[in-house]
């Protein structure tokens, strides 16, 4: 395929040579003319392995070549990769004057063009920024409609400095964003020979998916250093305890608490960061992110009151009232709390939880209640249908599949359903729906 990039620097000096290499024809465009001068005397801008003999080598055989004739380079081309830089703003918003300005040039050159083309932007950019702002500019410059002149994608890039060459070849997945099947197959046909899964998805997710996941490795790096400040100052090799973390693939290293949900709660997970953190103070040891995800935790339970009360209903039905599907443990639910706050504020509260029976609630666990919800015999419902039908706003807040189905087949499009647990079976539901946090 003939393929235009517009930036040279890390992200599309390496895709330049990798694509030239993989048998395209590549027109590198660049507003730096020491950079269009270094690739064409067959050095490449950037410092990485293997990058110097690889461009050389695609110079030499005609396959990489660079212009800063944007007109041109789009009439050669069929797809357009956009890499140009995204830099911080002194306020930490992006800077995203190099992305218009590149879609201004490409718009522009699309107006005297019958062939369909395709541009995939590969900066990273905020969600919203490829439909609501480089799309119209597209539109307005090239005079047509998407899907029509030319077809638009996100594609995140997932390559590291230091490993670039590798990590275009072996990436943990290539994931694009594609306004149309037509699109997402023309970028298929790029990446599809690389050894790992071809994932396509809405270009919103797809711009949002680089900060997830570069977010997620910060988090990681800086989990693995609090744990690390602590057990240095506890006199534990902290080496060895992350190995054994890392060995467990069901729960550590693994989907699992990787869901978008409610927040968690329990005999376990709340006691035990409390004496870690309480650990930490004792050995003047700051773990700020370990102690922002209590917070972070409360938030999660305001989210949901805040959502609430902001609906002005008051008689409200809430599925769940243990920490999780399956026990009667009420210990630290979160849904205990829920509770109290929305009782506290005056909603009209009824509460159907299978596993939970007044009776039947012995030693700690009994106590914890009564303490918490005093009246917690006259809010308890044994008959879940009935606390549906009553309810203008329902919670629901146990994955068990009955109970779902159950608010699915009942509620009435006048109901509103929260959901804290990702319902499934949505397309039957009339009522209105909300997820807690998606
Ligand atoms: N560097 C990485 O490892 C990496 C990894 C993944 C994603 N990204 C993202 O990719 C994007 C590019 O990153 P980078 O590190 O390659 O940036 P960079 O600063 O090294 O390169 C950007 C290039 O774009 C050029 N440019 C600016 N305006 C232009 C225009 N109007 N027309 C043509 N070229 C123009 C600049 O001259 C520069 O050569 C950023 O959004 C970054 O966040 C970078």
């Amino acid at each position: 395929m003939n393929i235009a990039i517009f930036g040279l620097g890390y992200v599309g000096a390496v895709s330049a040579a990798c694509l030239a290499r993989d048998g395209h024809a590549v027109l590198g465009v660049d507003v730096d003319p020491n950079k269009l001068e270094l690739i064409r005397g067959g050095r490449s801008p950037i410092v990485e392995e293997g990058i110097q003999e690889l461009t050389a080598q695609m110079v030499s055989e005609g396959r990489l070549q660079v212009t800063d004739d944007v007109e041109a380079a789009v009439g050669a081309s069929a797809l357009s990769f956009v890499c140009v830089g995204t830099p911080s703003q002194p306020n930490g918003s992006q800077d995203l004057k190099a992305i218009e300005h590149v879609a201004e040039q490409i718009g522009a050159a699309l107006r005297g063009q019958d062939q369909y083309h395709v541009v995939v932007i590969r900066s990273t950019v905020r969600p919203g920024t490829v439909m609501e702002r480089v799309k119209p500019i597209l539109e307005t410059q090239s005079g047509k409609r998407l899907g029509e002149g030319f077809g638009l994608a996100f594609q995140p890039e997932f390559l590291r400095e230091g490993t670039s060459i590798r990590d275009y070849d072996n990436p943990p997945f290539t994931v694009v964003g594609a306004d149309s099947e037509r699109t997402l197959s023309v970028v298929r046909t790029l990446f599809e020979h690389l050894p790992c899964e071809f994932l396509g998805t809405d270009i919103g997710t797809a711009e949002m998916l680089k900060y997830a996941c570069n977010a997620f490795h910060a988090l990681k790096i800086v989990f693995a250093n609090e744990i690390g400040r602590l057990s240095q100052a506890l006199g534990v090799d902290s080496r060895e305890v992350m190995r054994l973390v890392t060995q467990d693939r069901q729960l550590n290293i693994s989907p699992a608490y990787l869901r978008p949900g409610f927040a968690f709660g329990g005999s376990c997970l709340p006691k035990d960061l409390r004496a870690l953190l309480y650990m930490a103070k004792e050995e003047d040891t700051e773990l700020p992110m370990l102690d922002g995800v209590v917070r972070s935790n409360q938030q999660q339970i305001d989210h949901a009151v805040d959502f609430i009360l902001q609906q002005g209903r008051r008689q409200v039905g809430m599925i769940g009232l243990s920490f999780k599907s399956g026990t009667d443990d009420l210990r630290e639910s979160p849904l205990v709390t829920l509770a109290e706050r929305l009782i506290g504020k005056g909603i009209e509260l009824r509460i159907h939880d299978p596993n939970v029976q007044l009776a039947r609630l012995l030693g700690a666990n009994r106590r914890f209640i009564e303490d918490k919800l005093p009246h917690i015999g006259r809010l308890l419902s044994e008959d879940c249908g009935a606390l549906i039908q009553d309810s203008e706003l329902i919670i629901v807040g146990l994955s068990d599949a009955p109970l779902s189905e159950q608010v699915i087949a009942n509620a009435k499009p006048s109901q509103t359903v929260l959901d804290l647990v990702g319902m499934k079976g949505l397309d039957r539901l009339q009522a209105a729906y909300r997820g807690i946090c998606w």
